[in-house]
């Protein structure tokens, strides 16, 4: 049962108390996010991981190159334990290293060494260890603007991998025009652009997430035209036109702050996971808090850790017979270790 499912966890943390650490990010289930010993966005989660030099053991409740960052900016003896190795992330899964070397070679041929790459925090080790090497840096939603005035000061053009819309939404933000942004298709091995490539000052890879691609200019209509008085928050993974049509966008700390100060009797309407609404709505009782889409969206691989998953993870590590651990290999984490710390250090 459940209850005796949750009485096996907090049996094994009071037993290992510091040495177990289990982190947990927004869009985790309630009944797995209620044993965290510290939520956030992915930023927060790679500081908090960084910073812990207590625990032997991280049992990271997200989804795998979260697991994957945690191990990197970790030292060797601590070690990194994702609950189901099945908690991928799609939108990272859509730039491998082998479509990248071979689009930068492209690329390097269309522009010269005038570019530099950003890769957003969800992607592979690899793919930021690709980053690392060529001077680059990690981005999440939360720094992404920052991030990319910095890149901007490096070199003239910036390779942003692997989402489109959060690289689209942020040079917008920052006065890029659309035509100076060219979109690079990894499966096509061809850039998706008809304007001038001199003007080019960002080359999109063509990545999204499934889950935010769920929320639609028809959501944004349809909920405006029902609720005239409604504020409406989206995360930047949205596409660029949804993310134009709402009142506020940033990342899923962001999100919870700014409808955690609202004020008490306002409406919201949310584009970002599920379980991170739902929770939003079960909290601030005050206020209205709604998913802009109104199925709801729901991410399949953050899901996919649950209470069964975290108890058996965590009993197998009590035993001293790790399961599912997330090791980056030396020479990846060589690089991806650099793209991390420019973050970090700018963030
Ligand atoms: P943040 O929590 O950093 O906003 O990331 C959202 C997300 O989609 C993680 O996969
Ligand atoms: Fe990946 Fe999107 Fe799921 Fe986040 S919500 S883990 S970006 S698929």
């Amino acid at each position: 049962s459940v209850e005796e499912l949750e009485t096996r966890v907090r049996k094994i943390k009071d037993k290992m108390g510091k040495k177990l650490f289990i982190l947990g990010h927004h869009y985790q289930k309630d009944e797995v996010i209620q044993f965290a010993d510290a939520t956030g966005d992915s930023l927060q989660l790679a500081q908090m991981a960084a910073r812990n030099k207590e625990a032997e053991f991280i049992a990271f409740c997200g989804v795998h190159f979260m697991a994957e960052t945690a191990d990197i900016l970790t030292t060797d003896e601590q070690k990194v334990v994702l609950p189901d190795m099945r908690a991928g992330c799609s939108l990272a899964d859509m730039a491998d290293i082998h479509q990248t070397l071979l689009g930068w070679e492209v690329m390097q041929k269309q522009f010269g060494d005038t570019i530099i790459p950003l890769t957003y925090i969800n992607s592979t080790a690899a793919i930021k260890d690709f980053v690392g090497r060529q001077g680059g840096a990690t981005v999440t939603s939360s720094n992404a603007r920052k991030m990319l005035e910095w890149a901007l000061t490096q070199k003239d053009r910036v390779l942003f991998l692997p989402d489109q819309h959060l690289g689209r939404n942020t040079a917008f933000d920052l006065g890029i025009p659309l035509e100076q942004m060219a979109v690079w298709n990894p499966i096509m091995e061809r850039f998706e652009y008809e304007g001038n490539f001199d003007n080019v000052k960002i080359i999109l890879w063509k990545g999204h997430c499934s889950v935010h691609a769920l929320f639609t200019v028809e959501n944004v209509k349809n909920i405006r035209k029902k609720h005239p008085d409604v504020n409406i928050i989206v995360h930047p993974e949205c596409a660029r036109e949804v993310v134009e049509l709402a009142d506020y966008a940033g990342s899923t700390a962001y999100i919870i702050e700014t409808i955690k100060n609202a004020e008490p009797g306002t409406k919201w309407a949310v584009g970002t996971e599920m379980n991170l609404v739902n929770r939003l709505a079960a909290k601030y009782t005050d206020k209205k808090i709604f998913s802009l889409n109104p199925f709801m969206c729901a991410c399949l691989t953050m899901n996919r850790i649950d209470l069964p998953h975290l108890t058996w993870a965590i009993e197998m590590i009590d035993r001293g017979e790790l399961v599912n651990q997330i090791t980056v290999g030396k020479e990846i984490a060589e690089g991806s270790t650099l793209a991390l710390d420019r973050m970090l250090q700018l963030s």
